[in-house]
């Protein structure tokens, strides 16, 4: 595996001068190929857009930066949640939109501890935290969309989010 990993570093690094603006686009190539899943432009325009992954020098501070901007949509979308409780407009689910609240903090404990692994390039630890986190917005929908067969009011930033967390998911489970 560290032959792997030194392999990856080498050929990302013989990008040399366009290593900076390249290293986005090929990072998110290799990722799509290896989880089909991932959406390669979705994955694209969201790290470009992300100041802190537009910087990024290596692989790793990719898969650090993305896993951040995965956190903050989490903590966005559970303010949405928390907003729509507020309204009243759907008291039919929200006992179902409570456990989202909740569930929401876990993705970003769980996301939290994906960092601290890959930080001690742990890359196999973190990837068991990332499948957790990854869980969270469809494990939220099912909750819903089981009771009263309601539509959900969340849907599209549950979306979102699942696909937040599928680029430093995706990302890391190169290094493995
Ligand atoms: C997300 O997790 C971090 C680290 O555990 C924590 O410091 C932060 O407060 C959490 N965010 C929210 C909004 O709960
Ligand atoms: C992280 O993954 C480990 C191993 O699967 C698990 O035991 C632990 O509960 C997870 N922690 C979080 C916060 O997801």
């Amino acid at each position: 595996m560290k032959f792997l990993v030194s392999l990856v570093m080498f050929s990302l690094l013989l990008n040399g001068f366009t290593f900076a603006q390249t290293l986005i686009q090929d990072s998110c190539k290799k990722a799509a190929v290896k989880v089909p899943d991932l959406d390669y432009n979705f994955c694209v325009d969201s790290l470009t857009q992300d100041p802190q992954s537009k910087t990024a020098t290596t692989l790793e501070g990719l898969i650090l930066s993305s896993t951040k901007n995965a956190e903050a949509k989490a903590m966005n979308v559970k303010g949405i949640v928390e907003q729509i409780l507020k309204g009243k407009k759907y008291e039919s689910i929200e006992a179902e939109l409570r456990d989202c609240v909740e569930f929401y903090d876990d993705a970003n404990d769980s996301l939290n501890t994906a960092l601290a692994s890959v930080r001690s390039q742990d890359y196999i630890t973190a990837n068991e935290n990332f499948s957790i986190a990854l869980d969270v917005p469809g494990n939220c929908e099912e909750e819903i969309k089981e009771r009263n067969k309601q539509h959900s009011p969340v849907s599209d930033e549950n979306n979102i989010l699942l696909q937040k967390i599928s680029i430093p998911c995706a990302l890391n489970y190169m290094l493995i």
